[in-house]
């Protein structure tokens, strides 16, 4: 129903299921960043013309957009990065880097695991990793005691789980994470494609925030820092944009989000990203969600039909992405032969290697819905993967 505002699926007959790895882009998302280039190209902060000043309003209304999107208090509190891998390294290298003790998920992706190794942390040396049962559900139990014997520790988790979809409750965890002194960031990179979030109702203090998962460009993505928390973190870039006054001797910084934003940003990315946000407030989240549940119910029933199919996790807790694998059955195989008829879907470790190694697999076959895919896309899926199968047996 939603296809036609998508200029993709009217130049392709591929059934698009990689929505976990990035989203198709609305006609306006496209048109926006091709109005800037053709008719107001200019850069941001810095000349005093007429098209600079178009260029830096409409990127400080994109930043307007998405602080009312995700109900933060202060434009101030949200920084620009080129996606969640920026926006999780940012915090990592700066705010987070002198916590004694920093504790993440077992379903964490990668960008949420290499940069605390990269500062020297490993298992039970500065890092720890919170449980999860068979069905891959977080082990509060397991947070709590770590908590209590890590005090004052920096927690960083993601909303949902990129290889699994399964979704954290992030608003327990924050809850329990502040009795204990903590300091959370949400890794968000699956979050704004399927659910509202509100950053004042979580409470949170670090959020990431992807655009290319949530139907806008890629190299675009922001950290929402809590005010409290703005004057306590040091860039971890500076450099032009960045400054209010230097001699050969120092700098003086500005004020946040600006000192945080080093060089010239993705300024067609950015206005992009805000016309995304409103195109899903124009469809709404309730319209959203209820269209996703309703497709991932029926992938969900039509895969349980395929012979000798494994899954990992239950559907309960879950959004947007499906893990599976078939008894005897190599991922990547299936993976060519689907391609063959068109179906996009990504199979592997989902960079996701560690919790792929406590399941004992080298990876699996991931389905990711968005709110654009519908039941046709699943009967054309379950008929390739039927065929695949059908070839390797
Ligand atoms: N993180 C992206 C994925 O899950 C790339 O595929």
């Amino acid at each position: 129903m939603f296809k036609k505002d998508f200029p993709y699926f009217k130049n392709s007959e591929i059934v698009y299921l990689d929505n976990a790895a990035t989203t198709q882009k609305p006609k306006a998302v496209i048109e926006s960043q091709t109005e800037y280039y053709e008719k107001y190209c200019a850069n941001t902060h810095r000349s005093s013309f007429g098209h600079a000043n178009k260029a830096t309003q409409n990127f400080e209304n994109a930043r307007k957009t998405l602080r009312e999107f995700i109900n933060a208090s202060l434009n101030e509190e949200i920084i620009f990065t080129k996606g969640v891998t920026e926006s999780i390294n940012f915090i990592a290298h700066s705010f987070a880097k002198d916590f004694k003790t920093v504790i993440i998920s077992s379903l964490e992706h990668h960008s949420n695991i290499v940069p605390w190794h990269m500062q020297g942390r490993s298992l039970g040396n500065g890092l720890e990793v919170v449980k999860c049962n068979e069905n891959l559900d977080f082990d509060f139990e397991h947070f709590e005691t770590l908590l209590k014997e890590n005090p004052n520790a920096f927690v960083s988790i993601s909303h949902i789980s990129n290889a699994f979809g399964k979704i954290h409750d992030i608003k327990a965890i924050i809850k329990l994470a502040h009795k204990y002194n903590a300091i959370v960031m949400i890794d968000g990179a699956q979050s704004l494609a399927h659910m509202k979030v509100d950053m004042q109702e979580l409470n949170v203090d670090f959020f990431a925030i992807s655009s290319h998962k949530t139907f806008g460009p890629t190299g675009v993505g922001a950290i929402y820092v809590k005010k409290e928390y703005l004057k306590l973190l040091n860039p971890y870039q500076t450099g032009g944009a960045t400054i209010y006054e230097v001699d050969f001797n120092s700098s003086t910084l500005l004020n946040s989000p600006y000192k945080f934003e080093a060089g010239t940003q993705n300024i067609a990315g950015i206005i992009g990203f805000g016309e995304a946000l409103k195109f899903i407030s124009h469809i709404g989240y309730e319209n959203i969600e209820t269209i996703e549940k309703d497709v991932y119910n029926y992938l969900n029933e039509e895969l349980k039909k395929l012979p000798n199919i494994i899954f990992y996790n239950d559907i309960n807790n879950s959004i947007g992405s499906r893990s599976f694998n078939f008894k005897n059955i190599i991922h990547d195989d299936i993976g060519i032969l689907v391609d063959k008829m068109q179906i996009a879907l990504r199979v592997g470790h989902h960079c996701a290697q560690p919790i792929m190694k406590q399941l004992e697999i080298k990876g699996t076959i991931r389905v990711s819905i968005a709110f654009y895919n519908d039941y046709t896309d699943v009967d054309r899926l379950i008929n390739a993967l039927k065929k695949a199968l059908s070839m390797l047996e």
